[in-house]
């Protein structure tokens, strides 16, 4: 087999066999096909696409380059919930308590943000001690004893993918239905869970700008993991708005925090709720009801244990940002847009997130929104507060939030979009 066969099948509007899809991701995991050759085939993929059979094949191959992990030791069933990424999408924090506290064992293998988008591990790293990286041992054993578990992916688990995915980071071809796919599922699969709640982000903010995409995405996913006997369901999520009222690390872990304490933003709660059913039902306790744990403290709880277990301390001070910088109403009326992309840009801008693999993050930096769609403002009041160590950021985020917003007439109708858009099982 040759590697220049294989990109130029793809490059041709071919279908690659199940051969040549095997032996080019086992031979790019094992450094014989160089990354500037995987990065034409990514980019004849993201051109070209593929279809169903060849989407299975691939994903079975980037599974097949790494280890295997077994829940089967444990006494409750698992439940986990994967986010095609969005801006202060903090979901995962209070979900996984929650969905552990009513009986469910959580093992949510998370990641780092990159561009607009944050990544849950980075913020989890705002507490003080907290650690992402566990053995695969210590991370049963925070499983078996706590209920959930947010740690990094070990290396052993589908490094096709690892390699894969840093490579498309930088040459494009991120975007491409078949390659996020089987990214997202070969992980997901290679985890051992029973059972998977897909958040697909549909907006401004997400990776798929429109429905129909998400849809396409979602329901290929939900068949890769059906196939591998993990139940699987999605549901299509808006991403047009930032979720809940703030975006950047420490900064949603607080408003976490309060979702946890049975208050926060009514948006993150309603899509807790919702996963959290989801995956509830997905893992066959079908009769328990969430809202009553996120009530009585019980999900509470499951996070104080589950942030210590990992070193970290839940009582401590949270990071702030050295520097703050209000952005007020230019007009006074309704508040009809606030776009998700661009406030994840300036949180981006401001150091919440990184532009390299390699970049630090700040702890306090990020965006903590005072209206949302649908409030009334006043000419000159806050609408958000930029956040950073480092003010001559300032500037370059302000750019980003200049033309994120709209505010119509008083007295303009307005109807907020559903959170919850679609279903996908
Ligand atoms: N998240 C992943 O894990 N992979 C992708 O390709 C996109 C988002």
């Amino acid at each position: 087999m040759d590697v220049i066969s294989v990109i130029r099948t793809k490059r041709d509007r071919g279908e690659l066999s199940g051969e040549q899809i095997d032996w080019v991701i086992d031979a790019y995991t094992r450094g014989v096909v160089a990354d500037e050759q995987m990065s034409a085939l990514a980019m004849a993929i993201l051109l070209n696409g593929m279809n169903r059979g060849e989407i299975a094949r691939w994903t079975a191959a980037m599974i097949a380059s790494g280890e295997r992990m077994d829940f089967s030791s444990l006494s409750r069933p698992t439940a986990d919930k994967h986010s095609t990424g969005g801006v202060g999408d903090k979901i995962t924090l209070p979900l996984a308590p929650l969905v552990a506290a009513c009986g469910a064992a959580v093992p949510q293998l998370s990641g780092r943000g990159l561009g607009h988008t944050g990544g849950t591990l980075d913020k989890l790293e705002a507490i003080p001690g907290w650690r992402a990286l566990l053995s695969n041992e210590e991370m049963l054993s925070v499983l078996d004893g706590v209920g959930s578990v947010i740690c990094a992916a070990g290396d052993g688990l589908a490094p096709a993918d690892k390699k894969l995915y840093a490579l498309r980071d930088v040459t494009g071809t991120v975007e491409a239905i078949p390659l996020i796919a089987s990214s997202i599922m070969s992980k997901k699969i290679a985890e051992g869970t029973g059972s998977l709640v897909l958040d697909v982000k549909v907006g401004t903010g997400a990776f798929m700008k429109t429905l129909e995409d998400a849809r396409e995405l979602a329901s290929t996913m939900v068949g890769l993991g059906t196939d591998h006997g993990v139940r699987t369901v999605a549901l299509l999520t808006d991403m047009s708005t930032p979720l809940g009222l703030t975006a950047g690390n420490a900064l949603e872990v607080r408003e976490s925090v309060e979702v946890l304490a049975g208050g926060g933003p009514s948006d993150v709660v309603e899509l807790t709720l919702a996963l959290a059913r989801e995956m509830l039902d997905a893992a066959g306790l079908k009769d328990v009801d969430p809202a009553k744990a996120l009530a009585d403290g019980s999900a509470m709880d499951v996070w104080r244990r589950m942030i210590s277990a990992q070193g970290g301390d839940p009582d401590a001070t949270l990071p702030v940002a050295r520097e703050t910088h209000v952005v007020t109403a230019p007009s006074s009326g309704v508040l009809t847009r606030l776009d998700a992309y661009d406030v994840g840009v300036a949180a981006w801008r401001l150091g919440a997130g990184r532009a390299r693999k390699e970049d630090v993050v700040q702890a306090g930096a990020g965006v903590e929104l005072h209206a949302k769609p649908g409030a009334v403002v006043s000419a000159g009041q806050p609408l958000m507060t930029l956040h950073t160590d480092t003010p001559e950021r300032f500037e370059y985020a302000l750019q980003a939030v200049e033309g994120s917003f709209d505010i119509a007439p008083e007295g303009t109708a307005f109807s907020a979009t559903p959170i919850v858009l679609d279903r996908i099982a």
